[in-house]
């Protein structure tokens, strides 16, 4: 054989690696509103940047007639490109093959990129549209599934880790999607449960449709499971790019500065109306959230969800932040099971890769009720109060209105190592609102004898104007100063910029324990 020959050999095979396994599967995927697994990668990173590693492996099964059927690339295509000039790693299955199932060597092929993105630092994304275990391959497929859950533990926290669900994503293969730090959907094609519909009905007779079941809605509003949900494939992968935008390569990087036009100094009037005079009125915490940031650009998280708790990516003075905010608009902004479920993970995310914390601050408290207590709201509660206090990256808070109770010692309080505490004049500080208050202080007059509503109000009043203020808490130090709202970019930025330096630690230990 002549050296061409071998080139020509070289060149047809990959050819035939990059030819769909078959193009009526093909136009089944694309029928179905799904891109094919190269389509997609395409999308998500730059123009001409993918490496593909693999391409020649093939499953090395024998069973059920499985040797005649070989594909090159065994169903996932996994390599390295780049998203805004910067490495990542990828896999995306292709359900075109074996519907996307997972085999040994399909494991294997992930589990070498995942172990090169730790090597080297850089982020992993995985694309997923599979039928799960490899049904033919048996015990040999569901030991691959579990080394990909283990790489996924070992990278959590060191390099970030996203997943999109863009077809079926059942069984234990949630487990991979749900170990990681995002994960996108995409609506009415994509889904995602422990158990599908069939066990469902036979099990406890419920009937309920895949979408309904697992869907990216119901995943995005209901469960909390998914962060994101996108109308279309195009969508979904532009959101993951976005998101990139914000993340840093690993843990022991900064996450990348954008210069921005917008002046740090920035002072903005509209801030000084948006908190309303009555107490008790809601506004929207978004209008200031998105009137403090760079070019008032707020990439928001899990918006469909918990929407008592806001969270999301920002930057100010062209430096990443992950915001933490009550918003007043939901549940009056109380903390609730979902919301601080909601909130500790992104707080975790953003301590593990060096994104400083925002927070913004209107809580009357934790909320009542049987079904919050009965569903666990102390060890939920803990959880942020935990990872809030764990969090050693720049931590700056500012309360608009109120901050109450135990609410209060949560929300990036001084105590728990907040860095810079801000408080609007509006701010109220104190054990509970002025009405409850009286209610516990004057209950012994109120039981001997009605007490006109006036009296209550006056005792209100009184209240108010003595403990539910930012002075109390400003007096001791507890805030670091009482702002002017139109002042809070530029508060914010300088405090940042003071900040950029912080160094702080915990105690060393094998790990914390987490109430789970
Ligand atoms: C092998 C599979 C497969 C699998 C699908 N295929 N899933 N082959 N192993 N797990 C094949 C089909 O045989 C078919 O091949 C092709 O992929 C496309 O599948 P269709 O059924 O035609 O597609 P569709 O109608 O869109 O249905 C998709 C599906 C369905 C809902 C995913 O295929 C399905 O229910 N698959 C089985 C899912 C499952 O039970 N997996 C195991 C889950 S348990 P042909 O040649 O006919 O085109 C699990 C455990 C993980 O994953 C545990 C980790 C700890």
């Amino acid at each position: 054989m002549s050296n061409q020959d071998r080139f020509d050999e070289l060149r047809r095979r990959h050819a035939e690696a990059l030819r769909p396994s078959s193009e009526e599967r093909v136009r089944r995927q694309h029928k179905a509103g799904k891109k094919t697994a190269r389509e997609r990668l395409e999308l998500l990173l730059d123009a001409g940047s993918f490496m593909e590693v693999d391409k020649f492996v093939v499953h090395q099964s024998h069973d059920f007639d499985m040797a005649e059927q070989r594909f090159p690339g065994d169903g996932v295509v996994t390599g390295a490109g780049r998203i805004h000039d910067r490495p990542v790693f990828v896999f995306a299955q292709d359900f075109t093959v074996f519907g996307g199932s997972l085999s040994e060597t399909h494991a294997r092929k992930i589990c070498k990129i995942m172990d090169l993105a730790m090597k080297t630092g850089a982020p992993i994304i995985g694309l997923n549209d599979s039928g799960g275990a490899r049904i033919q391959e048996g015990v040999v497929a569901l030991a691959g599934y579990a080394e990909v859950f283990l790489r996924n533990t070992l990278a959590s926290g060191v390099v970030p880790q996203i997943s999109a669900i863009m077809g079926p994503c059942a069984g234990g293969a949630v487990y991979s999607p749900a170990l990681t730090d995002f994960i996108f959907m995409v609506k009415n094609t994509s889904y995602m449960f422990v158990t599908g519909p069939d066990v469902i009905r036979a099990v406890t007779h419920e009937t309920v449709s895949a979408d309904d079941l697992g869907g990216a809605t119901t995943h995005s509003t209901t469960s909390g499971v998914a962060h994101f949900s996108a109308d279309s494939e195009e969508e979904c992968l532009a959101l993951i790019r976005e998101m990139m935008t914000f993340l840093p390569q690993n843990n022991l990087e900064d996450p990348p500065r954008r210069p921005t036009k917008d002046p740090v100094d920035r002072r903005d009037e509209n801030l000084q109306t948006i908190v309303p005079d009555q107490p008790n009125k809601p506004y929207n915490m978004l209008d200031i959230i998105r009137t403090v940031l760079d070019d008032h650009y707020f990439f928001e998280v899990q918006a469909g969800f918990a929407a008592n708790l806001i969270i999301g990516l920002g930057r100010l003075g062209g430096r990443p932040v992950g915001i933490v905010a009550n918003q007043p608009m939901h549940l009056a902004g109380c903390l609730d099971i979902s919301a601080s479920l909601k909130g500790a993970r992104f707080v975790r995310f953003c301590d593990c890769f060096n994104i400083p914390l925002v927070t913004f601050e209107d809580v009357p408290g934790f909320l009542p009720g049987t079904t919050q207590e009965f569903g666990g709201i102390i060890k939920h509660g803990a959880k942020l109060l935990y990872a809030y206090c764990e969090a050693t990256v720049p931590k700056l808070t500012v309360i608009t209105r109120k901050a109450y109770g135990g609410a209060y010692c949560v929300m990036s309080s001084k105590h728990i190592r907040g860095d810079a505490n801000f408080a609007y004049p509006t701010a109220e500080i104190a054990v509970m609102g002025p009405e409850g208050a009286v209610n516990i202080l004057y209950r012994r007059e109120m039981e001997q004898a009605p007490v006109p509503e006036a009296f209550k109000e006056q005792k209100a009043r009184e209240y108010r104007e003595m403990l539910a203020t930012p002075y109390v808490a400003a007096e001791r130090g507890y805030i670091d100063e009482v702002i002017e709202p139109r002042d809070t970019r530029a508060r914010l930025c300088a405090a940042l910029e003071l900040l950029r330096t912080k160094r702080d630690t915990n105690p060393a230990k094998k790990h914390g324990n987490l109430p789970l």
